[in-house]
């Protein structure tokens, strides 16, 4: 009799716990007193953890998974959350208004989707500060996917189809402070393309197909500290285009198609410039590069490429007659 007593109170007991702590199949949950941190990545997984999800779950990450879908009535499930990891998933759409019913939801990751295009509103409703739509297939973005009262500061649209830079998006992010555009098709950067971002600190524009950039692409950007450009097609640069940039620490120009850069062109503030991978011509046009790597302390060392004579020399160790300056 003792020992049946005994039974059914562990029953009890352990399901009651397992009801507190309860917890989806094939995901876990890390519960602590400030949040309940719940991680799904098994590939085996279909749809939305619904059952035993924690109501009051903080941070959901569903990873490399084979979601396709979720929709706004799942995600409603969990009022408290405040992050959402959806990483390399088979999503290819979303909801329109999927935000609706997360007022604490502040970041969002969609890297590594199938996303093709977005629905209006997608990202209203949230108090959202950061979004990353890495790796998609984005050919376009829309200004009617955040409100326009949008704090967000990082927004992440690298590895996707855009051809150009979203400008009416940026258009309601005067908060922004991180961009990433690496690995777009972008061909082409116009005068102020940036303007509406005046707390720009680093803004990616590696990998993509740049010619040409207008003297005052940046120019609303004097905040900007970290500056990418590598990888790019840069023939030239206006010798201006850096001027007013006063906080500019960090620019990458390497593995473009520049041959010199106009005296001035390089701001003095800039600590840390690339420049390696370029097809630097070395001739007397050079001494203001020449001086410049001789002064300051540049992470990579250019080469010239030509005249042939001084193929692959590094810039920085040419004498004044090698690049045919008068002593
Ligand atoms: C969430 O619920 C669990 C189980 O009831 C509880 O232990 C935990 O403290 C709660 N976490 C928060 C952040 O409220
Ligand atoms: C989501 O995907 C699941 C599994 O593929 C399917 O059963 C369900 O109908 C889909 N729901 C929506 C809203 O498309
Ligand atoms: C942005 O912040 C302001 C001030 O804190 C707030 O009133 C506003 O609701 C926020 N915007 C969004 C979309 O959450
Ligand atoms: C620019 O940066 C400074 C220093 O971090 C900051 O105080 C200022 O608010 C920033 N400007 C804008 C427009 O965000």
């Amino acid at each position: 009799m003792g020992s049946w007593f005994l039974l059914v109170l562990v029953i009890i007991v352990s399901t009651s716990y397992q009801g507190a702590f309860s917890c989806p199949q094939r995901c876990t949950c890390h519960f602590s007193s400030k949040t309940t941190e719940v991680v799904c990545p098994d590939a085996s997984l279909t749809h939305f953890p619904s059952e035993s999800l924690p109501g009051n779950t903080t941070s959901l990450t569903i990873q490399y998974t084979n979601l396709k879908n979720i929709s706004t009535h799942e995600l409603r499930a969990t009022p408290l959350l405040q992050e959402l990891h959806l990483p390399g998933n088979g999503l290819s759409s979303l909801p329109a208004e999927m935000l609706k019913g997360l007022p604490h939801l502040h970041t969002i990751d969609l890297t590594g989707n199938q996303l093709r295009d977005l629905p209006p509103l997608v990202f209203y409703h949230a108090p959202l500060l950061n979004l990353v739509l890495k790796d998609n297939l984005l050919t376009s973005a829309s200004a009617d996917w955040l409100p326009s009262n949008s704090n967000l500061t990082w927004l992440d649209l690298s590895g996707n189809r855009l051809i150009k830079a979203p400008f009416a998006l940026l258009q309601n992010l005067g908060l922004l402070e991180t961009l990433h555009l690496s690995q777009n098709l972008l061909e082409e950067l116009p005068a102020d393309s940036f303007q509406s971002l005046p707390a720009l600190e680093r803004l990616h524009l590696d990998e993509n197909k740049l010619q040409a950039l207008d003297a005052k692409a940046f120019s609303c950007n004097t905040n900007l500290t970290h500056l990418f450009l590598q990888k790019n097609k840069l023939k030239s640069l206006p010798a201006t285009i850096f001027h007013g940039l006063d906080r500019l620490q960090y620019l990458d120009l390497s593995e473009n198609r520049l041959q010199f850069v106009a005296p001035g062109t390089l701001g003095l503030s800039i600590s840390w410039v690339e420049l390696s991978l370029n097809p630097w011509h070395c001739d007397s046009k050079m001494e203001y590069l020449w001086k410049m790597l001789n002064k300051k302390s540049v992470q990579s060392e250019p080469t010239c490429a030509t005249p042939e004579m001084l193929k692959d020399r590094a810039i920085a160790t040419l004498t004044r007659k090698e690049l045919g300056l008068e002593d």
